[in-house]
């Protein structure tokens, strides 16, 4: 089994651990407008996975449970026993992959912009194109692929955030962008874990999601026993920067309740 590796990551604020998981192939840097928000009553916590931001990259396949155990060992190095733990999209399926792993570690969890099931034989097929394409030309097609479906349709083309995560998509280290396409396809579903959920869950998705689907956040929430079910207006992928005040009160609302 492949070692875990330090994570870099950025800490702020005191109180309830909340630890914010960034998606595929960006960096905690998505979440720091947020950090800064939810810091004056949390100790927030936004780590780089591994392969991404400023955490190492080193080659093979990114298996959730390998990223997961990653995050882990970050809590146990800050001596956090628990945490509120939430992921973006490839940050659900590590949050996802955390739970199977050590559900006692949680508060509760939050699934952004993400979902439970595997990907479909084309979904697979499709990340080992991206593979290829990456392994030859770097990081510059992923951006090519993924940024015209990461907002809702009605983003201004000039909208400075395209330009953010661009810069964040083309910084990202070919070796992390393979590692993760190919832990990402072989990424075990994790539908039937959904009902043995006891902690509080957000689901939060941006209703014009072109990459995955709003649906597959109400069909979550239907699953979970202890779900919150948050659909933001005018965002897609990226709620947290398309839509950050909308995205800020769901968490604050769902972290007040969280009882802690
Ligand atoms: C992400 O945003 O993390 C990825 O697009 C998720 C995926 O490709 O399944």
């Amino acid at each position: 089994m492949p070692d875990i590796v330090t994570l870099n990551y950025s800490e702020a604020g005191q109180g309830t651990p909340v630890v914010l998981l960034h998606g595929f192939p960006l960096s905690g840097a998505i979440w720091h407008e947020h950090q800064k928000r939810l810091s004056d009553r949390y100790r927030v916590i936004t780590p780089d996975l591994r392969g991404h931001g400023r955490s190492p990259a080193p080659s093979g396949v990114y298996e959730m449970d390998l990223l997961a155990r990653d995050v882990l060992a970050v809590l146990d190095a800050l001596l956090i026993k628990k945490a509120i733990i939430m992921g973006h999209s490839m940050g659900g399926y590590v949050a996802l992959a955390a739970w199977k792993l050590a559900p006692e570690r949680f508060l509760a969890l939050g699934l952004i912009a993400s979902q439970a099931g595997a990907d479909t034989e084309e979904g697979r097929q499709s990340r080992y194109k991206l593979v290829t394409k990456v392994a030859a030309n770097g990081s510059k097609d992923v951006a090519e692929t993924m940024l015209p479906k990461l907002f809702a349709p009605d983003l201004p083309a000039e909208a400075p955030i395209i330009e953010l995560v661009r810069q964040l998509i083309l910084n990202t280290q070919p070796t992390g962008i393979i590692g993760s396409l190919e832990g990402m396809a072989v990424r075990p579903d994790s539908g039937t874990l959904l009902p043995k959920i006891s902690v509080p869950v957000l689901i939060l998705a941006g209703a014009h999601d072109q990459i995955i689907a709003p649906d597959k956040a109400k069909a979550m929430a239907a699953a979970v026993k202890t779900a919150t079910l948050t659909m933001v207006e005018h965002a897609g992928h990226m709620p947290m920067l398309e839509q950050p005040q909308a995205t800020t009160t769901a968490l604050c609302n769902f972290l007040g309740g969280v009882g802690t």
